[in-house]
């Protein structure tokens, strides 16, 4: 797996750092709060792991799963609820947790969403921000790193499904995704 890489964008140490910064000045403005932490399946993951480890606070972890870009490496525009909360929302301080934001089209309909089911507040942290890519506006609260319009994985970002369980964030060797 690890020689499918062209290079690293991030190291693990590298991640840990940013990820402490980010518990440090979330449990801040979020002790007293019990905020919900909804993590966004699959790519969350091993970031919101990471987070909320850190974060010395009462909080609450939910998930839900939505689709958006399929098996490809760019994004089709759909989302598709694959499994909803098991948490009514309401009242309640959420913090949406995503390993990245592209075009913002997954997290505008969630942001959404979480509007009409009456969130007392709504906050996203996000690992890695390509603005490059936005298609929708979205206020994003918390972003880990900005990255460069190029297709990264590692940490939860996947190329088919792969390279989830990579410690650190690198780029793909083109060949590995040429002509597919
Ligand atoms: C990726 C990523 C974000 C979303 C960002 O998830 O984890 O959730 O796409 O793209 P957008 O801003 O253009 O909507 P994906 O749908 O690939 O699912 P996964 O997390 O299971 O890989
Ligand atoms: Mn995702
Ligand atoms: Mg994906």
């Amino acid at each position: 797996m690890q020689n499918d890489m062209e290079s690293v964008l991030f190291s693990e140490e590298k991640l840990a750092e940013r990820t402490q910064e980010l518990a440090d000045e979330i449990s801040k403005e979020y002790k007293d709060k019990n905020p919900l932490m909804i993590g966004i399946l699959k790519g969350a993951m091993p970031f919101m792991s990471d987070l909320v480890k850190r974060m010395d606070i009462y909080l609450e972890l939910d998930f839900m799963d939505v689709s958006s870009y399929g098996n490809a490496t760019t994004s089709s525009g759909e989302v598709k609820i694959l499994k909803d909360l098991d948490t009514n929302v309401e009242g309640r301080d959420v913090i949406i947790v995503e390993d990245i934001i592209d075009s913002g089209r997954t997290l505008s309909y969630i942001t959404k969403m979480f509007g009409y089911r009456k969130a007392n507040s709504i906050k996203i942290v996000t690992l890695l921000d390509k603005p490059e890519g936005r298609v929708v506006e979205l206020p994003v609260d918390y972003v880990g790193f900005l990255v460069p319009n190029e297709f990264v994985v590692g940490y939860g970002l996947d190329y088919a499904e792969r390279y989830r369980n990579l410690p650190y964030i690198g780029i793909l060797k083109p060949e590995i995704y040429r002509d597919k």
